[in-house]
């Protein structure tokens, strides 16, 4: 059976979603996470784009064993060298050029002519292997652009010296014939196409990313690019965990493999939407909340009698479910770190210090400690987000026939400021509050709570997405017993990240 690559784009790609933004140390724990999966080929950022998206790339390629580490560069001398700058320290990195040859692109965005393109794809392919010998080229736009034309790129891109050329369906506009069709002509027709790994990129737009890159694949496409939770540009990219599990639960079909730990695809989807603040949907194929349980009375039956009668894949393949019990209020500071290091994550003494209070904290208030409140208590701590604002004290009441009402106080530096105010509910209540003293107004565009664990007691888990009047758009995540600290937390660390964010990035359109 041949190995298709796994090429996990989610610190790129993924990265552009809208409020996906992510700091330096949530990128490096995602690669340490992507790299214990075992994808093959981790892209980790745009060098060029921003000095933030430069520095992440630097350090998961000085700090990531096992994968390669690619970094994006338009056909351009600047991306080229910035992106050589940063992948150099891996111990195998990979430059990837991209430039559009769809009409659309090269008359209104790029205003040159075919040969024109034509000669600067090979260019600064030839330019890029001066300091790597692993280039990946990607001709943008690819399904949208003549196939004559795009044949021509892609020989001579693999002449100049591309190892992987890649196919992406820039805007998710083709449908799985058509797509997989022009991946076959692309082998066949192209002189040279044996000496270069066939990859696709495939956008979500029409819903069809996945069977997109599946049909690429039964027609020789070596390497996939995709994303944990199938995050990226609008829609986003093909999802990974869906791509791997399709591939070997029909592996009869396929007659192909990767080199994922299917067991590590949950905790994976998990860590990623935390960071992100991008919940996923709970119907979503193979990480989704739902994805393993049975509501029909005819489903249960059949499952007792024999799982393989409504189940084609086992959740515990994929690394769901069976939470086990595994802390309590009496564990000590070594049985933490080694509960930690067994379900896969591991700290820094800083933040394990600050964790382990988390823990305590938290165990007063809940019997049972799970593996998945670990992980919330832990993904809390990796948020490098400076703490500008801290909730210091908190109340509020509400009822039948009582107004909600809210008193929050913050603490910035050495000052402390207490408000209170009255709401819709006492969520709103407490957003007020925490207004009046920040002075940072937010439009509040999506709030969801989800519990982390089932049980009375269980973590309550509040994600905010909110627009600032100054356009930024972020996320917030916060955790409480309470879903009103909850609420009130996720809203302050949106606060934070607003004020750090100011400070931080502009993003290049590609
Ligand atoms: O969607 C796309 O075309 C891309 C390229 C840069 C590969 O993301
Ligand atoms: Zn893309």
């Amino acid at each position: 059976m041949k190995k298709i690559i796994i090429f996990d784009t989610t610190l790129r790609d993924g990265e552009q979603s809208p409020g996906a933004s992510l700091d330096i140390k949530a990128k490096i724990e995602i690669a340490k996470q992507l790299a214990r999966l075992g994808v093959d080929v981790i892209e980790a950022g745009f060098p060029i784009a921003s000095k933030g998206d430069f520095s992440a790339v630097h350090e998961v390629a000085s700090i990531i064993k096992g994968p390669s580490i690619c970094g994006l560069a338009r056909a351009r001398k600047e991306d080229i060298d910035a992106c050589n700058e940063a992948v150099r320290s891996a111990a195998k990195p990979r430059i990837h050029v991209f430039l559009a040859t769809s009409k659309i692109h090269m008359k209104y965005k790029l205003k040159k002519a075919k040969e024109e393109i034509l000669r600067q794809a090979g260019e600064f392919v030839k330019y890029a292997r001066n300091f790597c010998d692993d280039v990946e080229f990607s001709p943008e736009d690819a399904s949208r652009s003549d196939v004559d034309f795009l044949c021509r790129v892609v020989e001579t891109v693999i002449a100049s010296g591309a190892k992987t050329v890649n196919i992406p369906d820039t805007v998710g506009y083709s449908i799985p014939m058509e797509f997989g069709a022009l991946i076959n002509t692309i082998k066949t027709k192209v002189p040279n196409a044996n000496k270069a790994v066939l990859s696709v990129h495939c956008h979500n737009d029409l819903g069809l990313a996945v069977s997109n890159s599946l049909a690429a694949v039964q027609n020789g496409a070596e390497q996939v690019e995709c994303t944990i939770n199938g995050l990226g540009e609008r829609a986003g990219n093909a999802s990974l965990e869906e791509i791997v599990m399709a591939i070997k639960t029909r592996k009869d079909l396929f007659g192909r493999f990767t080199s994922i730990n299917t067991k590590e695809l949950y905790k994976t989807s998990r860590l990623v939407s935390k960071l992100t603040g991008i919940v996923v949907q709970p119907n979503k194929a193979i990480v989704g909340k739902n994805a393993f349980s049975h509501e029909a009375g005819i489903h249960q039956d059949g499952i007792l009698k024999r799982r393989a009668t409504y189940e084609i894949m086992k959740p515990e393949d994929v690394g769901f479910g069976g939470t086990r019990l595994v802390m309590g209020k009496h564990s000590g500071k070594h049985a933490f770190r080694d509960r930690l290091k067994k379900i896969g994550v591991e700290l820094s003494d800083d933040d394990l210090i600050k964790a382990f209070e988390r823990f305590k904290d938290l165990a007063d208030k809940k019997k049972e400690i799970f593996d998945e409140d670990l992980l919330a208590i832990v993904e809390d701590e990796i948020i490098s987000v400076p703490e500008t604002y801290k909730i210091s004290g908190f109340e509020y009441k509400s009822g039948k026939n009582v107004e909600p009402r809210a008193v929050i106080e913050l603490t910035k530096g050495n000052t402390v400021k207490k408000e209170s105010s009255s709401g819709d509910g006492p969520v709103d209540a407490c957003y007020k509050a925490i207004e009046k003293i920040t002075g940072i107004k937010f439009n509040l565009m999506d709030y969801s709570l989800k519990s982390t664990t089932s049980g009375r007691d269980a973590l309550g888990e509040v994600s905010v997405r909110v627009m600032s009047s100054g356009g930024i758009e972020v996320s917030g995540r916060g955790t409480s017993t309470d879903i009103v600290e909850a609420s009130a937390k996720a809203y302050v660390n949106a606060v934070n990240k607003v004020l750090f964010t100011k400070t931080k990035k502009t993003r290049l359109e590609l």
